[in-house]
Parts: structure tokens; C-alpha cells; sequence
């Protein structure tokens, strides 16, 4: 049986664009792989510990004999994470823009699963493997847009999914999410609802990918 790997990291459950795309994006991969197995890993009601990624870290320069029972059980929580990335079929992340960065619950969830050997850097063991970012962001930054460049989120999960991991990434942006609730974006609503609808059909499109993504090569 297949499995898919779902992180969530939006701190909302109600409302959530990520959330919803990414159910879209799940349910057209269910269907493609017949009743796979979902493995969830929501870091948004349910946050990394941040002090054992320093303890898992610097585990790795210390001789195992000298590793303090702290350092040995922050290692070991850095493998169960790392297994659930590493025995899916198909990874899913959705995972929003905060505060003009990456969300400290998935860099706080990279940090630690990426002292496991089987996915640091240069010796990734997920190369190839299909994966989806599914990311919103609360207003516009397209190119001549006053806050063009300003999102420094999603080039970064880019690099560590696509260029440390090896990872087939297929990247689901939607912008615009909190033109409903913003008074100065109500102009903006009628082109957010397009952008959601596009999301959403951009999902069912990149989950119909999969069995392709998944076929071995020739
Ligand atoms: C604390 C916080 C900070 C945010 N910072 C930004 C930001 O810097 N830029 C932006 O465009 N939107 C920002 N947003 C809006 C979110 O990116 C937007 O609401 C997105 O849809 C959140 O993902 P979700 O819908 O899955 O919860 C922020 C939202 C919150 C709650």
C-alpha cells in the first residue's frame, strides 16, 4: 500500500487556504493511488519541542559514548520524524507565509529532521521522490508589486525541498487570502476568489501527476 505524508503548519484549522487546497491536493492523490495510507504530522496544533534541535545537533559532533541521555532522545526523535519522510510514497506540505518568512513551525521541524543522515545535506535519501508545497500568502507580491521580493518563504522552502532533498516538487501558491477580511483589499476579492479556485484546480491538476511521478523510469 502507498503512503502520503501530510504536514500542516497554518495555525488555524478553521479558514485555513493551505489546509483546504491541500485537501484537494490529498483527496485527487487518494484517488490516483486507491486508498493509500495518510501519515499526518500537524505542526500547527501540535509544534516541534525548539530545544531539541540544538540537543539532536550537536549530538552529531559528539562521540557516542560522551551523548547525554537528553542528546540521545533528541537524536531519536529526529529519526521518528525523519521515518515518516522517508518511508512515503508521496510527501505533501502546506505550509503559509508569516511574517514575510518561513513559519517557525516547519523550520523548527526541518531543523531537527535534518540531523538525520538520511536527510542532511548531500546525502539525501528522498532524491526523486514526488512532493507537493501547497503555500498562501495574505497579499500580492507578483513582479511590480510594491512588496515584490518580500516573501521569503517560499524560494527558501524551494531550496531545501528541491535542492538539499532532491525532491519532484510541485509548488501551489495562492495569494490574496486575507483580501476577504481586509477592508482596503476589497477590491481585490473578486480576483483572490479566482486565484482560490485556480489553486484548488491547480491541485486536482498535480494530483492527477502522481501515478506518473511514481512510474519508474524506463
Ligand atoms: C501571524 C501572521 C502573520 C502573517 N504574515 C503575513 C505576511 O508577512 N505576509 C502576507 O502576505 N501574509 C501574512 N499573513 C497572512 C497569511 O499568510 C494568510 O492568511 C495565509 O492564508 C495563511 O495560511 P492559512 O490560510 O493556511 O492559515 C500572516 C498571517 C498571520 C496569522
Amino acid at each position: 500500500m502507498s503512503t502520503i505524508f501530510r504536514l500542516d503548519a497554518s495555525i488555524r484549522q478553521d479558514g485555513s487556504v493551505t489546509r483546504a487546497v491541500a485537501d484537494t491536493l490529498e483527496e485527487t492523490i487518494a484517488e490516483e493511488l486507491g486508498s493509500p495510507a495518510v501519515v499526518r504530522r500537524d505542526l500547527g496544533s501540535n509544534p516541534i519541542d525548539p530545544t531539541l534541535w540544538p540537543l539532536a545537533a550537536f549530538a552529531g559532533y559528539t562521540p557516542e559514548e560522551q551523548r547525554t541521555p537528553e542528546q540521545v532522545a533528541a537524536i531519536q526523535d529526529a529519526a521518528a520524524l525523519a521515518d515518516e519522510v522517508v518511508s512515503a510514497d508521496v510527501l505533501v506540505f502546506a505550509v503559509p507565509l508569516y511574517n514575510f518568512g518561513v513559519s517557525q513551525h516547519f523550520k523548527a521541524w526541518y531543523d531537527l529532521v535534518a540531523t538525520d543522515p538520511r536527510l542532511s545535506v548531500g546525502q539525501s535519501t528522498v532524491t526523486g521522490k514526488p512532493a507537493f508545497l501547497v503555500t498562501a500568502r495574505g497579499g500580492g507580491y507578483g513582479a511590480g508589486t510594491p512588496r515584490e521580493g518580500w516573501d521569503h518563504a517560499t524560494g527558501w522552502m524551494r531550496r531545501v525541498l528541491e535542492d538539499v532533498w532532491g525532491l519532484d516538487l510541485d509548488v501551489i501558491e495562492t495569494e490574496l487570502t486575507l483580501a476577504e477580511v481586509t477592508p482596503q483589499m476589497a477590491e481585490l476579492r473578486d480576483l483572490a476568489r479566482e486565484q482560490l479556485a485556480e489553486s484548488h484546480e491547480t491541485a486536482r491538476r498535480s494530483g492527477r501527476s502522481v501515478t506518473i511521478k511514481l512510474r519508474p523510469a524506463a
